[in-house]
């Protein structure tokens, strides 16, 4: 809500009273009901009478009626009121909107759009949470744009937020790539391989596909390579070591190279011990129970799911058992009020699990657990599938969007223009690849196509960037003329445009746009408004001058609305990870 409905519904709330006199008690602000109309061409605010019909003893659209009569009496009011059957219809004056509007958006500058709505509220979100024998891939960007980016959101809301990382850095995968790399590796190293460092362990993990393929012993010796990790062998934990360091160091580079960053890093290797110890707990306080075999259980057949293995009967570890202990361990370095994961759907069953065997185990904080599920992510020749090796890897995926916008420069003759043609096609990219990732809600499957996302035209990244490009031009330019702008100055009363109109109203929506994302976690609500914002912004200035009227208070009005327009552009690019470009 903004400022000009508060001042409406005060004013509605004041008028109603007028007309209920003395008898009963008074209406307040809180009852008033206050919804946007349906169409535009109704107003900007309208009010139902319904609910006052009672206590007033009258049909609301006499209500109505009265109403009107009774606001025209007080006066002094900051636009038109009209009576539409049982509704009062509002119309905003618009000078004193977009006065508030624009005057806020220029003074809040970076900090314009944020709210106090979580202020207080700690918030952990666990997002990525790769594994060490693969590089990243396309499901890793959708994660990781995800969670980086309702972190921003939340923070924007004024939460506290510790993003982490888990790392899955053990287990019998890992074994794996370290097994043939032991066996086919030949003692090289990503740098004499001169091969990035984690797709060099990746590569090792295909080796060993291929190998157990034609040699089924190949699999035995993976498990008897984790038994002696697990034991602790001192040449198996020095080559785990060398392998880990060099996948999370590539992986920290695609990191880097896309804008995510963490506060805090987990390793399963560090919390999948104390995961265990919580589970032996359980045993005496009798939430799990052990089987003759020697293996420990949880039965979680009385809310409708399964019976659930925590250990083996061999005592070794599964996937959950190392998610107790690292909430645990998290719930304590970070006291949460709430901890959210970012994760691919398939994985519901699993939180579902976690969640309840915390809560078995008498955590209260296990109430404030929450899965952010996403769907998949497809390419548009079809379903990605690892280990036939047509998985679509994130550094691939992001040297080819890279390409296509240097080219998209150079067919365009811009390179001058842009200076720095590197740098400018890696924003392009990047800003491509996370618009086109967000602007789906996160629990819907997706087709990503490249071609589709860097296009400069239509409902993407680049044309966002585009239209910020022309608002650094306007200024620009402005700073160029002979006198800027002199004495002349800001009359709000002047923008008159229709469009001049929805483009304050849609900077003014900014703080509500990000307060409706952060309580659905949904980044899409922010990309959806900057389409709005950027196409409402173009077509405004292909049909009006800005810089050249005749009226010098026309042009510093518009120059204002239009640098608000780039604030609220700029603040919205930041919290979808969108780079802002001065020039494309
Ligand atoms: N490393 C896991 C995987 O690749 C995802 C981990 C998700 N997070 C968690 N706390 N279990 O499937």
């Amino acid at each position: 809500m903004n400022d000009a409905a508060r001042e409406w519904i005060a004013l509605v709330c004041k008028a109603l009273n007028g007309l209920r006199g003395e008898s009963g008690a008074p209406i307040e602000a809180a009852e008033i009901v206050a919804e946007v109309p349906p169409k535009p061409e109704l107003g900007d605010l309208a009010f139902p009478m319904f609910p006052y019909a009672k206590r007033l003893r009258k049909a609301p659209g006499l209500i109505a009626e009265s109403l009107v009569a009774e606001l025209e009496r007080i006066g002094g009011l900051p636009g038109k009121v009209s009576p539409a059957g049982p509704y009062v219809n509002v119309r905003y004056l618009v000078g004193s909107v977009a006065r508030s509007v624009v005057e806020e958006a220029l003074a809040l500058g970076p900090r314009y759009g944020r709210t106090d709505r979580l202020a207080g509220e700690r918030v952990m979100v666990e997002f990525s949470s790769p594994n060490t024998n693969k590089p990243l891939h396309l499901g890793h960007l959708r994660n990781d744009i995800l969670g980086e980016s309702v972190s921003r959101i939340l923070k924007a809301n004024g939460a506290d937020v510790c993003k982490t990382d888990l790392i899955n850095d053990r287990g019998i995968h890992i074994c794996k790539s370290m097994l043939a790399y032991e066996r086919f590796g030949g003692g090289r190293s990503p740098e004499s391989a001169g091969v990035k460092s984690d797709h060099f362990v990746g590569d090792f993990y295909v080796k060993f596909n291929e190998w157990a393929k034609e040699d089924p012993s190949a699999e035995e010796a993976a498990r008897e390579m984790l038994r002696r990790w697990e034991a602790g062998d001192g040449q198996v934990r020095s080559l785990w070591r060398r392998m880990n360091d060099w996948a999370i160091k590539g992986i920290e580079e695609t990191y880097r190279r896309t804008g995510i960053s963490f506060d805090r890093i987990y390793f399963e290797s560090e919390t999948y011990e104390a995961g265990r110890e919580e589970v032996l707990k359980g045993i005496a306080s009798r939430v799990f129970s052990r089987d003759p075999d020697g293996s420990v259980w949880v039965d979680l057949t009385d809310v409708g799911l399964d019976r659930k293995v925590l250990l083996r009967k061999d005592g070794t570890t599964v996937y959950v058992t190392q998610d107790i202990g690292t909430a645990i361990a998290r719930r304590r370095d970070y006291p949460f009020d709430r901890l959210i994961y970012v994760v691919a759907s398939e994985q519901h069953y699993h939180f579902k699990v976690l969640f309840n065997i915390l809560s078995r185990l008498g955590f209260p904080w296990a109430e404030n657990l929450h899965h952010l599920s996403y769907g998949m992510v497809n390419l548009p020749e079809g379903k990605m599938k690892s280990r036939e090796g047509t998985v679509v890897d994130a550094d691939d995926l992001l040297d080819e969007l890279e390409g296509m916008a240097a080219a998209e420069i150079r067919a365009k003759g811009r390179e001058e223009e842009v200076g720095d043609l590197a740098a400018t096609s890696r924003a392009i990219a990047l800003g491509a690849l996370n618009y086109y990732l967000l602007q789906v809600s996160p629990s819907k499957d997706m087709v990503f196509d490249p071609k589709e996302s860097i296009s400069f035209v239509g409902n993407t990244g680049p044309y966002l960037q585009y239209m910020g490009t022309r608002i650094s031009s306007i200024m620009r330019k402005l700073d160029e003329l002979r006198s800027p702008l002199g004495e002349a100055e800001f009359r709000p009363e002047l923008l008159a445009a229709g469009d001049e109109w929805e483009l304050v109203k849609l900077v003014g929506a900014l703080p509500d746009v990000v307060a409706r994302a952060g309580d659905e976690l949904n980044p899409s609500l922010v990309a959806g408004y900057l389409f709005t914002l950027a196409s409402t912004f173009s077509r405004y200035y292909h049909d009006t001058p800005v810089l050249h009227n005749d009226d010098p208070h026309l042009t510093a009005t518009r120059v204002a609305l239009a640098k608000a327009v780039g604030t609220a552009l700029r603040n919205a690019f930041e919290l979808v990870g969108i780079p802002f470009l001065e020039r494309m």
